[in-house]
């Protein structure tokens, strides 16, 4: 099967799109046959060494496809089932960056009926991670108000869609020229973070949601109402910030289930979460894939044609 794997060369990581040995199945893991495969900023973080690989390893987590063969404790999935979900080697699978991939029972579920194979590769992680800081960590409810730092972005444009969902007024900040799209996805307010200084703008939030890190994450303490909560994915708690403005601090990490991903595929085929893919490149051009999703500022998602 042909497949993209992040290779040491001369010292340095690199990838090559090579035939690689099709993985059997075996207990706990599903064997599918990949369609399509979504691409998130931890895949060119992984390429650039910025996160740890096992080397040699095939590359790609989020996946849509089709199930091939299921190990023999595997209860809930049969061949033929059209599935999602998560296949990283960091979450116990063997990359979805190829023709096929070993997949953990526990990282999958059956795709959205709504939602095409492109939109549900695009999918797994960024929507869940969205849907497990509104839902699970801030637990928001209606009325309150949401700071999103990064709200065009992939994880971004699904926590402004659950926010409008949840009857919370979302603001965003984002550039100027995409105030169109996040208005469109739900926003109430959109800041132009190059114009403005967001804290100039808004204050009294209930809760704020960062995904930019750095100097955003911490101007953003001073914009929380005082027993608000901000949740970061890049960025660990500060606890002097903390203790100055009265507010809790969150550091999100993934954990893609299946009963997480069970409820985006209700949220999708209930028409409250839809799915923007900007650009699709096919499996050979993985490079200008993962350099579009570093450079070129997508709005939304980035996908593979893997089939
Ligand atoms: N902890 C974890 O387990 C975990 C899991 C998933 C993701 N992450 C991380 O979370 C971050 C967000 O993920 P993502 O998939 O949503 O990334 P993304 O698609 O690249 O979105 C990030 C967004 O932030 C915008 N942005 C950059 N600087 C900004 C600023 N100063 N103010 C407002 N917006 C700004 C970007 O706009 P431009 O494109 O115009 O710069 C982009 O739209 C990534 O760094 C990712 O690696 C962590």
């Amino acid at each position: 099967m042909k497949a993209v794997r992040l290779m040491s060369e001369d010292g340095h990581q690199a990838l090559a799109v090579m035939e690689a040995d099709k993985p059997a199945v075996v207990e706990g893991k599903v064997l599918v046959e990949v369609h399509e495969a979504g691409v998130n900023p931890l895949d060119w973080k992984i390429k650039e060494g910025w996160m740890p690989a096992p080397l040699p390893v095939t590359m790609g987590g989020d996946f849509a496809g089709v199930v091939v063969d299921v190990g023999p404790d595997v209860s809930g999935l049969q061949p033929g089932d059209e599935i999602y979900g998560m296949a990283g080697f960091f979450n116990g699978g063997t990359g979805s960056f190829a023709e096929y991939g070993l997949v953990d029972a526990r990282s999958v579920a059956v795709r959205p009926k709504t939602a095409s194979e492109k939109e549900a590769a695009a999918l797994p992680l960024a929507g869940m991670m969205a849907l497990q800081a509104l839902t699970e960590h801030l637990r928001l409810e209606p009325g309150q108000k949401l700071l999103i730092q990064g709200g065009a972005g992939g994880i971004g444009s699904f926590a402004v869609q659950l926010a409008k969902h949840l009857n919370v007024y979302v603001a965003v900040a984002c550039a100027a020229d995409e105030f169109d799209y996040v208005k469109s996805l739900g926003a109430d307010e959109a800041i132009d973070f190059r114009a403005h200084k967001f804290e100039d703008v808004i204050r009294d939030c209930d809760a704020v949601y960062d995904l930019v890190g750095g100097d955003v994450y911490r101007r953003s303490y001073q914009v929380l109402k005082p027993g608000g909560t901000i949740i970061s994915t890049l960025e660990r708690p500060d606890e002097e910030l903390e203790e100055k403005y009265g507010v809790k601090a969150i550091y999100q990490s993934f954990d893609v289930t299946a009963e997480r991903l069970g409820r985006l595929a209700e949220l999708v085929d209930q028409g409250a979460l839809k799915v923007h893919v900007e650009k699709t490149f096919p499996l050979d051009d993985v490079e200008a894939a993962l350099a579009y999703q570093a450079e070129a500022h997508p709005k939304g998602k980035v996908v593979i044609d893997v089939k």
